[in-house]
């Protein structure tokens, strides 16, 4: 056992004197044996860094960034309901402005035109070349009279044969769409009183 101590202390002078202690310098390379914890290939935070343009490594948020969370919030605009009932909102919890409305057009004729037509009466073409028969026609009067937060709950979750669209379309985006279904709506049931003036005629040919 004494041989073993000496000899064990003989073999730990040996490698220290070879390899050097932990944190020692030297201007020889250091021997690492297992060095991959020891310089990992990862940006360390708040240090300058040359590898991205502006030499840091923690960067500034993408312009339009928003926490995950904002989207799981239990507010009116995102769960298109009153809070803390389960009544669905009768309007829009976002500004009706032009900007929304050219966007909502865009967006439905994207999303919605292929099944529900470009004026939502369920002509789509999907309607011409598949089975699909039963399309709802978004002019009925059900619909015309349906709140705007459950047409929000059916573009988010789906409804009987029409599957959910939360995937393809962000939630500020159904919005604008429902503010342009209301527009398409409108365009059928205005009367010609509600039409300006020098344009009644043109409408009565
Ligand atoms: C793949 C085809 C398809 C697409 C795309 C589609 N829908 Fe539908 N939608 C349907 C069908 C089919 C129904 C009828 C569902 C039923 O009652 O079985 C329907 C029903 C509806 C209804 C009536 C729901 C109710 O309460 O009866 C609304 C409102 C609606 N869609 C809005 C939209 C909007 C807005 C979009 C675009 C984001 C859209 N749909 C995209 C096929 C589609």
């Amino acid at each position: 056992m004494r041989y073993f101590i000496i000899g064990f202390a003989l073999v730990v002078l040996c490698v220290v004197g070879v390899a050097g202690l932990r944190g020692g310098f030297t201007r020889r390379p250091p021997i690492e044996l297992f060095n991959d914890m020891v310089r990992q290939p990862k940006l360390r935070p708040q240090v300058p860094n040359n590898f991205l343009p502006d030499n840091r490594s923690s960067q500034p948020h993408p312009p339009g960034t928003i926490a995950r969370g904002v989207r799981y919030q239990d507010i009116p605009a995102n769960t298109g309901r009153i809070p803390g009932t389960t009544n669905f909102l009768v309007s829009l919890p976002v500004p009706f402005t032009h900007q929304l409305l050219a966007r909502g057009q865009e967006r439905f004729q994207i999303n919605c035109s292929p099944c529900h037509g470009a004026q939502g009466d369920g002509n789509g073409i999907a309607k011409r070349i598949s089975a699909m028969a039963v399309v709802a026609n978004l002019h009925d009067k059900r619909i015309v009279t349906m709140p705007d937060g459950e047409i929000f709950n059916t573009i988010s979750q789906g409804k009987n044969l029409m599957g959910s669209y939360a995937a393809q379309v962000a939630i500020d985006d159904r919005w604008a769409i429902i503010a342009y279904v209301r527009a398409l709506q409108l365009s059928r049931l205005a009367t010609l009183d509600e039409v300006p003036q020098e344009m009644r005629a043109a409408l009565k040919k």
